[in-house]
Parts: structure tokens; C-alpha cells; sequence
């Protein structure tokens, strides 16, 4: 679908990383934006930086896990501009908690935010997009490879899935929509401090991960690929009408690899060497040498 002033953007996750990026692309694009996410403040600076750009711009609160608030988005943007032509259905958070040992609410909020979100953009707004548009869903190289935290591999999977259906089945009964899927290695955003959206519904915020990885993705993520990288990969995939968006070939390659173990029947084995990270046994090493570490003497 080429890209044409005057379309109409809607982008959920919008006030940071990915998500303004490509509110920010689309708006050089000559597209109005509409921008949603749950972060107020930030929003609206969002807001006003692709308004600046010169485009008309509108800021929706919108938490994506809840179909009625994803309703009142559309609705909003229906409102404001009479159409749509781009949805970016890309809000997320990283994850917190032990999957296996902690709460289960750290699976409900991943799911909610990263699965949930998706097929409320979908099917709120498919209805919409009939006449001619493009649905881009950002999922994560997490998407095709396990080995980020099983609620975040999960969600991912199950994004890529989804979207891989819904673009086979636009051309099944040939409606004019197309369906990208994003599936980035790290990229330089907000991701690690995703807890600062926890939802007070939820509870008590799930502990931590090991310090130690969090720092060594910490430091990976900022040294990563920029979000306006990814933007103008996905605004060439809508104007293309691609399906896949991989920025990163070293990450892309490790997914091949998994494939091709797969095709072998080999059983799974953990990533040793990601991309941007120290080795998987030296970080383990790490690990131990911290936990063998005496207690300081209190005071
Ligand atoms: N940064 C990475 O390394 C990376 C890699 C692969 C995929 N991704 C994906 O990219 C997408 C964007 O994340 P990012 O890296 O830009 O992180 P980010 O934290 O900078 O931006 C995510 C945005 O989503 C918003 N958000 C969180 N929960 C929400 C909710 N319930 N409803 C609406 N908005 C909500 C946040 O407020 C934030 O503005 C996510 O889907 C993430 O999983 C990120």
C-alpha cells in the first residue's frame, strides 16, 4: 500500500522506543497519527513531537489488554479523522517474575499486554481497514526462537502465528489488507524498565530477575539497533506490501539454526552466544560466583 499524505497511522505503544518511532515515520510520511499508549506524560510529549512534524496528531489512552479500552481508540480515530489505514499494533513489556516459581500474574500481564493487545487491534479495527490498508503487528525475534522468558517467548510466538494467518487469509478471500510482522533482535528502547507499567489489578509487582542478567541485557539493549532503524523497515514493508520485517541478520541466523535442529528431530539446547551478550556459560558463571559470595557483615 503506497504511503500517501493525508492517511491516517494509528500506533499503540507509541509514547516510547519502536512505537514513536514509527509514529515518527509515518508522520514524515505525511500521515496524521494517532497515538496510544498508558503512559500519560510521555504520551503527550510523543504527541507533540510528531505534531511538529506537521501533521495532525492525537493522543489516546489506551491500555491494550482491555478490548473496550482498544474500542474506544478506534472509535476516537473514527471521530477525528473518518478512516484508518495503518495499524501498528506494537505496545509491549518485557516480562518480570520466575515463570515457573512466581506469580502467575506475570504470565497474565505479558499475555495481556503482548498477545491480548494484538487481536484486540485486529479485530477492532479490521473492519475498519476494508477498503484498503495495513495491519503491522511487532512481535520479536522471540517470535521464531525461544530463549528470552517463556511468557515473553510465548507471546511472541503467538504473534508471528496470528499474523501469519491473518495475511493468508486476506488473500484467501482477497481483501485489500496487508500484514507485516516485526520480529526485531534488541533494539535501543524502554524495554528492560517495562515494570513501570505494571497494572495495579495485577498486585504486587513480581520480583526481579538476576540482577546480573539484567545488566548484561541492560547494557546490550543500549548498544543495540536504533528504533528508527526498525520504523524505516516497517514503512518499506507497507509501502511493499511485505510480510516479514527482521532487522538483525545475526539474531535471524540463530533462528535458522534452531530450524535446522528442529528438522534434524535434535532435542533443544539453550543459545550460548546471543548477540550482544557475554556467553550463556560465563553469565551462569557469574551467577554462581555472586551466590558464593559471603553475606557482607552487618552492621
Ligand atoms: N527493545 C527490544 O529489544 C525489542 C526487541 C524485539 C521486540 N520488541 C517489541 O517492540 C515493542 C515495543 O517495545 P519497545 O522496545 O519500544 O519498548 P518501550 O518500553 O520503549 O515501549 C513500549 C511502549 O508500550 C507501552 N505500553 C506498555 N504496556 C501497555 C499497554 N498495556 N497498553 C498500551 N501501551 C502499553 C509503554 O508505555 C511504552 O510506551 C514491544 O512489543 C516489544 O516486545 C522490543
Amino acid at each position: 500500500m503506497e504511503l500517501e499524505a493525508g492517511q491516517v497511522a494509528v500506533v499503540t505503544g507509541a509514547a516510547s522506543g519502536i512505537g514513536r518511532a514509527l509514529a515518527e515515520r509515518f508522520a514524515r510520511a505525511g500521515l496524521n497519527v494517532v497515538l496510544a499508549d498508558v503512559e500519560r506524560d510521555v504520551l503527550a510529549d510523543a504527541t507533540a513531537a510528531v505534531a511538529e512534524i506537521g501533521v495532525e496528531a492525537m493522543a489516546v489512552l489506551t491500555d491494550v489488554s482491555v478490548e473496550s479500552d482498544v474500542q474506544a481508540l478506534a472509535d476516537a480515530a473514527l471521530e477525528r479523522f473518518g478512516g484508518v489505514h495503518v495499524v501498528c499494533n506494537n505496545a509491549g513489556v518485557g516480562g518480570r517474575g520466575d515463570p515457573w516459581f512466581g506469580p502467575l500474574t506475570s504470565w497474565h500481564w505479558v499475555l495481556g499486554v503482548n498477545f491480548w493487545g494484538v487481536v484486540h487491534g485486529i479485530r477492532t479495527f479490521l473492519p475498519h481497514l476494508l477498503a484498503g490498508g495495513h495491519i503491522v503487528n511487532t512481535a520479536s525475534i522471540a517470535g521464531l526462537l525461544p530463549g528470552v522468558t517463556p511468557p515473553y517467548d510465548a507471546s511472541k510466538h503467538a504473534v508471528v502465528a496470528i499474523s501469519e494467518d491473518l495475511y493468508n487469509d486476506m488473500r484467501t478471500v482477497g481483501l485489500p489488507v496487508g500484514v507485516s510482522v516485526v520480529c526485531p533482535g534488541w533494539v535501543r528502547t524502554a524495554i528492560v524498565d517495562s515494570e513501570r507499567n505494571w497494572p495495579a489489578r495485577l498486585g504486587e509487582v513480581p520480583d526481579p530477575g538476576p540482577e546480573i542478567v539484567t545488566g548484561h541485557i541492560r547494557r546490550a539493549v543500549a548498544e543495540s539497533a536504533t528504533p528508527a532503524l526498525v520504523a524505516d523497515q516497517v514503512a518499506d514493508a507497507v509501502a511493499t506490501g511485505r510480510f516479514w520485517v527482521i532487522p538483525q541478520d545475526d539474531f535471524f541466523d540463530l533462528a535458522v539454526q534452531r530450524w535446522h535442529a528442529v528438522a534434524e528431530r535434535r532435542d533443544p539446547e539453550p543459545i550460548e552466544e546471543m548477540p550482544g551478550m557475554p556467553p550463556r556459560s560465563q553469565i551462569i558463571a557469574e551467577i554462581m560466583e555472586a551466590m558464593s559470595d559471603p553475606a557482607p557483615p552487618t552492621p
